[in-house]
């Protein structure tokens, strides 16, 4: 499978997120990824249902929505409704992990867990084989333009060693600080999402960046 490139919509003019989508629509990415954050989970406050419901009307991909909230469990049937493909709560965040991925799965998207910088992998032990997808966040989750943290590499290569072992589905996805210069490393280490926020939008030609990207990644 080819590694699958994610536009992060956080760093998307939202005077202008029709003409995104279509960009988005018309590149090399294969998934929209959208950061929900509720100002307590983490520093700072994105977006919601509004939002949702216009990338529901205009984006023609996957919608891969990456919830930075507390208590993600009180809103997954409402991110099912809104069109979400694939829901990823944090790890942090939830007591109940095993049911709220189960609950996702019966609201008919697929179950993702993110883990901060901080958080082992190992912890994923109990539980890998109930995810469709786990999401390494390279950055401390808030804000999009950050710095890259390194010892993601090797937590990458950890979980993609317990996928194989433990017979996992799992995708890995990478979100925060994702460029050309980490895409191929990160790909190799074994992830299968790259996120890429501003390394796509701060660039003059964003739908000739996420084609670069893609290509990099499966170089
Ligand atoms: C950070 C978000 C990321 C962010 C990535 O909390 O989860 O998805 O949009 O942005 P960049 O690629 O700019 O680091
Ligand atoms: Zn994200």
């Amino acid at each position: 499978m080819s590694v699958i490139i994610a536009p992060s919509v956080l760093s998307a003019d939202f005077g202008n997120l029709q003409r995104d989508c279509e960009m988005i629509n018309q590149s090399d990415a294969g998934w929209y990824h959208v950061d929900v954050m509720d100002g307590v989970f983490v520093p700072n406050i994105s977006f919601g249902f509004p939002v949702m419901n216009v990338l529901k009307k205009h984006a023609s991909k996957t919608l891969d929505v990456h919830l930075m909230i507390v208590e993600p469990e009180r809103y997954i049937q409402r991110f099912a409704e809104a069109g979400a493909d694939v829901l990823t709560v944090h790890y942090e965040a939830s007591t109940h992990l095993h049911r709220s991925l189960a609950e996702i799965r019966k609201q008919g998207m697929k179950a993702g867990v993110a883990l901060n910088p901080h958080t082992p992998v190992s912890l994923l032990h109990d539980i890998i084989q109930d995810c469709d997808l786990v999401l390494i966040m390279s950055v401390n989750p808030g804000f999009g333009g950050q710095a890259f943290i390194e010892n993601t590499y090797r937590k990458v290569s950890e979980l993609k060693e317990m996928i194989l072992q433990r017979n996992s589905q799992a995708l890995i996805e990478v979100d925060g600080g994702v460029s050309e210069s980490n895409a191929l490393a990160l790909a190799k280490a074994g992830a299968d999402v790259l996120v890429a926020g501003n390394a796509v939008f701060a660039t003059p030609d964003p739908l000739a960046t996420i084609a670069a990207l893609h290509k990099t990644a499966n170089s």
